[in-house]
């Protein structure tokens, strides 16, 4: 039977109640702090987009809060990860020589930068710039130099192609930036094998743990927002017969939650 454990709260409070070395993969999709940046820019995206995450309020924080808040979040990885576990983190581009310096200085293995691309972004200012379609992600394994890889004799390339989160993942609401499940579960199957625990502290509306259920997975996840908590847990109680699951919810503000 699959655990899912959602726990409502600030990551970088929560992750120290989480045991040490019990973690197989981490799998997460922090702030990627542009959201102040591309708003001094202009760059109108908010005419353009109804809930552009740069108005969403969760990437407010200054590029040194920032930096820090990754650098304690990677420390809390470093110990909660196996030895040989995976970290898969997304990021901005221009974000990325930042996390591979914390992520070094906290003892993980640098493995490979990858790309998520996407099919069909919304076509901004086209006329004027390259459209934006592409996101980062950096892969890397604790304390070891290799871990899981479940390529089944295949090369598998730093790279991801898919069409941004279909509308039928959305129908709790959405998320300002929901991964696809696809994307999600190409990392999970690749990095970790069934019955391992994956963990997703900036869990927002619960990709990873929908997939974690879905395909076989422990999961343990984090999220600040109460409109995002409650999506993750629409998402898990659906289709409920599919998968033999427990579902333990963690939210100190609401004395209904199990
Ligand atoms: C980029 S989104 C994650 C989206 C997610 N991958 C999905 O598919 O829906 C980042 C999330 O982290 C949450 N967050 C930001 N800071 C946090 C913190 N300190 N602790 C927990 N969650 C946090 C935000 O509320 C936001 O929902």
């Amino acid at each position: 039977m699959v655990e899912i454990k959602l726990i409502k709260g600030n990551c970088l409070d929560e992750m120290v109640n989480i045991k040490s070395s019990s973690i197989d993969l981490v799998l997460t999709d922090p702030p990627y702090n542009i959201a102040n940046f591309m708003k001094n820019r202009d760059t109108n995206l908010v005419k353009m987009r109804n809930n552009f995450f740069g108005d969403a309020g969760w990437d407010e924080l200054s590029f040194e809060e920032w930096r820090d808040s990754m650098d304690l979040f990677f420390k809390e990885t470093n110990r909660m990860v196996k030895e040989g576990g995976a970290i898969v983190i997304f990021m901005s581009l221009i974000r990325m020589e930042t996390i591979l310096k914390l992520a070094e200085k906290n003892g993980l293995y640098y493995k490979t930068t990858g790309i998520w691309h996407k099919k069909n972004p919304m076509p901004r200012n086209m006329n004027l710039q390259f459209i934006n379609s592409v996101e980062g992600w950096m892969y890397f394994i604790n304390k070891k130099k290799t871990g899981t890889f479940n390529n089944q004799g295949n090369a598998i390339h730093d790279f991801i192609e898919s069409s941004a989160t279909p509308s039928s993942e959305k129908k709790y609401g959405g998320h300002p930036t929901q991964k696809p499940e696809k994307v999600f579960a190409w990392f999970i199957e690749l990095l970790s094998k069934p019955g391992d625990l994956v963990l997703d502290p900036f869990m927002g509306s619960g990709t990873a743990a929908v997939v974690s259920k879905k395909i076989g997975r422990n999961f343990i996840g984090i999220e600040l927002r109460d409109e995002y908590f409650k999506m993750v847990q629409k998402r898990i109680l659906d289709k409920d017969a599919e998968r033999n699951y427990s579902l333990i919810v963690v939210d100190k503000d609401n004395s209904d939650a199990k």
